[in-house]
């Protein structure tokens, strides 16, 4: 019996050191040379092998990351569980990234940054925080964690999710009617949803105008999520007014591609969190435990759903 960590080498250094601590009997393996494919009965990675079906007992298919969209779960056999990385490293990073970018698209960070190349003093309209409402699509780990930090700021906060949720002091909203209301009282969005089939696209020119006027955007979910025309289109005629970009579809964007010009928007290399590896080592070795004591994974991804 073994466990595969097909990821970077300073992280599976870490994995490595943690693993022969609190899991002595497990060999931890990162050369495949080593071991017998037969005795491979975890992997870590961010995608699948191309050659997967040399694992003949594979149990568990480990995430290096929180999304497994890029997994196609369809393709592994059903007895093979996906389990999505839940750990405190990637909440923190989630948290403050969003934070940072509610907080520029709220104090208008990027108009005073073209203020100060241009070298102009002048102050703009500000709103208090009791007046910008925020609103999270997707109230899962991310989502909550990330309302959770922005709550001592005032916001009105809501969110929506598939099913229904209920969180102290947030208005929550679910399923597909209900989302044109969920827009319409949002000032600044955040996508916080998985990629899936419903939420493919889900960006796009019909969000945007059922959005409030003049209301801005931060996208940490996924790249395919958003309809880059749609987004230039809307800031363009004002009807957005700002936009905060970690992921792209594709990802690098081309050096034509106007997201990197754009006046509105900020844009950065899909590092709004990353999966720290101390944490994520405790979180992979907890579920080794759990799946060994018959219990399932913390972020055992639901095959019907897709996240
Ligand atoms: P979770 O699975 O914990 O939560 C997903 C949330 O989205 C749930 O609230 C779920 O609803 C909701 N949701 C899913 N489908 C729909 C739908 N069709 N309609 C309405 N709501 C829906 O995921 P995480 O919070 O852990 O992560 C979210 C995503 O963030 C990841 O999948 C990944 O794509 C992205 N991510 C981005 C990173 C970055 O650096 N930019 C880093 C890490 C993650 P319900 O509660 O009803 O299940
Ligand atoms: C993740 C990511 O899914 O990095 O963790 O986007």
């Amino acid at each position: 019996m073994a466990f595969w960590f097909n990821s970077d080498r300073e992280r599976g250094r870490i994995f490595s050191e943690a693993f022969a601590r609190d899991l002595p009997d497990l060999p931890f393996i990162t050369d495949l040379t080593q071991v017998d494919p037969d005795e491979v009965r975890y992997v870590l990675t961010w995608t699948l092998p191309p050659d997967l079906d040399r694992f003949k007992n594979l149990e568990i298919v480990f995430s290096i990351g929180a999304g497994v969209d890029q997994f196609r779960i369809e393709t592994l056999p059903t007895e093979v569980k996906l389990v999505r990385m839940v750990e405190d490293g990637i909440v923190r990073m989630m948290q403050e990234y969003v934070t940072l970018a509610v907080l520029s698209l709220h104090r208008n960070l990027k108009a005073y940054l073209a203020q100060q190349s241009e070298g102009r003093w002048q102050a703009l309209p500000a709103r208090q925080a009791a007046d910008r409402r925020i609103g999270v699509l997707g109230l899962g780990m991310l989502g909550q964690a990330v309302i959770e930090r922005l709550t001592p700021f005032g916001f009105p906060l809501s969110g929506w999710s598939r099913s229904p949720r209920q969180i102290d002091g947030v208005r929550c909203h679910y399923g597909a009617e209900s989302l044109p209301s969920f827009l319409g009282e949002t000032d600044i969005l955040v996508c916080l949803l998985p990629l899936t089939g419903e939420t493919r696209g889900i960006l796009d020119a019909r969000l945007f105008a059922a959005l409030s006027p003049g209301a801005s955007l931060v996208h940490v979910g996924r790249g395919a999520q958003l309809d880059h025309d749609a987004l230039i289109d809307a800031l363009d005629r004002h009807q957005l007014s700002g936009a905060v970009i970690d992921v792209t579809e594709p990802e690098p964007l081309p050096p034509e591609h106007p997201f990197w010009r754009h006046p509105k928007i900020m844009l950065t290399p899909h590092i709004a969190s990353v999966t720290q590896p101390d944490t994520a080592a405790r979180a992979v070795i907890e579920n080794v435990k759990r799946h060994r004591a018959g219990l399932d994974p913390i972020g055992l991804v639901d095959r019907s759903r897709g996240y």
